[in-house]
């Protein structure tokens, strides 16, 4: 199922000097993108994961991830966490991160391992709990104000057991969606967790535990989901097959009776959605203030919708650029004033696309300030060798999981003022995947380490990694920096 290097650069578009945005290339369009060659390579290589195999060929499979202990409290000093003296898989290069906690994903309940994404719900009197992915269903956690992990149970898979689980939260509850066949998705109430002793972790019951299951999935398949927690929509994406009736678009899913999720509709006109932000719009372009807005990453563009009307959605731009591989993912700078976003494209790395041509993983700035005509003013590039992957915005710090190179915090808050991202400043690292630390470049353009993180608790960081477990950081006390994002 590979591509060919060869017939990839052929198929690139041309590179230039600075990144900006660029009418999108139809042949390629049509071609790689909306056939599904480009995602179905991307998701086999999830599955064979050719480099991991080299490195481990010996070893019995880094995915049993029993063979991680559990670890404490390790401060980092000099550049590295040293959690065991002289053992290389258990230092991680990291820089103003400390590690917390760290359980393998065996100790937090699962057969499969293989983590995915991460959400998390704080209770209304404070208590701060994550449920996140394992190939064989989504586990719960509370965190503890002293930076420890409490395992309290877990959602089983609905039908078989598949590495892509994507978890978003609707107030109360989480929204559990996977590439699995036939998955569904669960809509699961966090407040079960309140009552529940950590020393006998529960295991629900995938079906008649849930508040609620949406059905109407066309194989029972999602990518990923989103939440729009003001209009009380979720949306299931890139939800298979592209040649059913909504083309893997938007799915809209209504959550006024998370009991009865039902669909009113959805926006197929630009085909497969990878990853999408629906918010209620407030920003610069005045006319679109109050709309349902949402920003789709759709493979080799940045695709904007107005999803006000479900049943007939309007597509306001569609917008490729330099250096488009595979749009990923993104985040708005500031949700309450949509001004700027930050994209990741997770292929222009593993592709030599300009700007990520040298490795290192490429950030894209863009300015929305009109809907119709987004513009992208530069970008930034990690110091790091890996792809990037999901990345999410607090306060003016993006938080990226950059997979070999772990969690990644970089002050974003200079953007407004200066939009090339010439003031964009790492703040500190954690490094979870220590095993390509010796490579040639310090790190592998591979899809190992870490998925995903959520970063929106009073203190710590969470990082949910595809091999080893979830570890819990938190910036060290004495660094500065990122302090704010404007307001409009
Ligand atoms: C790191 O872990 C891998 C996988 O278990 C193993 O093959 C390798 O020998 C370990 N390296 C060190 C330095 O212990
Ligand atoms: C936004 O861009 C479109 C397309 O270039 C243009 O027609 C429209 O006037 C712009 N809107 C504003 C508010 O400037
Ligand atoms: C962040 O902003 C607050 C409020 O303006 C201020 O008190 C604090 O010192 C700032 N922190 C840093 C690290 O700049």
């Amino acid at each position: 199922m590979l591509f060919p290097r060869a017939v990839l650069s052929v198929l690139a578009l041309a590179s230039c000097a600075f990144a900006h945005e660029m009418a999108v290339d139809a042949v390629k369009d049509a071609e790689l993108y909306k056939s599904g060659k480009m995602h179905e390579m991307i998701m086999a290589k999830k599955f064979v994961r050719p480099y991991y195999i080299f490195v481990f060929s010996k070893a019995a499979g880094a995915y049993k991830s029993e063979q991680y202990p559990e670890l404490g409290f390790v401060p980092c000093i000099d550049g590295l966490a040293t959690a065991i003296k002289g053992d290389a898989n258990n230092t991680f290069r990291c820089d103003n991160v400390d590690l917390y906690h760290f359980l393998s994903h065996s100790a937090l309940g699962s057969t499969t391992g293989e983590g995915s994404s991460s959400w998390g719900w704080t209770s209304d009197d404070g208590r701060e709990f994550i449920a996140f992915g394992q190939a064989d269903g989504a586990a719960f956690i509370e965190i503890l104000p002293e930076g420890k992990m409490s395992y309290l149970g877990r959602l089983p898979t609905y039908s078989v057991n598949a590495i892509w689980r994507e978890i978003r939260a609707y107030k109360h509850y989480m929204v559990i969606g996977s590439e699995a066949q036939g998955h569904n998705i669960q809509i699961f109430d966090m407040k079960k967790l309140l009552t529940i002793d950590p020393k006998k972790p529960v295991t629900f019951d995938k079906e008649k535990d849930c508040t609620g299951i949406f059905k109407d999935l066309p194989s029972g398949r999602s990518h990923t989901v989103s939440i729009n927690e003001a209009t009380g929509f979720a949306y299931a994406n890139g939800a298979a097959p592209r040649t059913s009736a909504c083309k893997a678009g938007l799915i809209a899913i209504d959550l006024s009776d998370p009991s009865n999720p039902t669909s009113p509709g959805c926006a197929s006109e630009d085909g497969y959605v990878h990853d999408a932000q629906c918010v209620v719009y407030n920003g610069p372009d005045t006319a679109y203030n109050g709309r349902e807005i949402c920003y789709g990453y759709n493979e080799d563009t940045l695709t904007i919708y107005d999803m006000t009307d479900k049943t007939a959605p309007a597509i306001l731009s569609r917008t490729s650029y330099t250096g488009a591989s595979y749009t990923h993912q993104g985040w708005l700078l500031d949700a309450t004033y949509q001004e700027y976003l930050l994209m990741d494209d997770e292929y222009d790395e593993y592709d030599g696309a300009a700007p990520a041509a040298d490795g290192h993983p490429v950030t894209y700035i863009w300015n929305i300030a009109n809907l119709s005509a987004p513009v992208q003013t530069g970008y930034y590039k990690s110091s790091a060798y890996s792809i990037d992957h999901n990345q999410y915005i607090k306060d003016g710090v993006s938080y990226q999981s950059n997979y070999g190179a772990g969690l990644r915090i970089y002050d974003v808050s200079s953007i407004p003022r200066d939009p090339t991202g010439g003031g964009v400043k790492e703040l500190g690292f954690f490094d979870v995947y220590p095993e390509d630390d010796g490579e040639v470049n310090g790190g592998v353009i591979d899809f190992v380490g870490s998925w995903s993180s959520f970063a929106y608790l009073k203190e710590y960081v969470f990082v949910n990694t595809i091999e080893r477990g979830a570890f819990l950081v938190k910036r060290t006390s004495t660094s500065s920096g990122g302090n704010g994002t404007r307001k409009g």
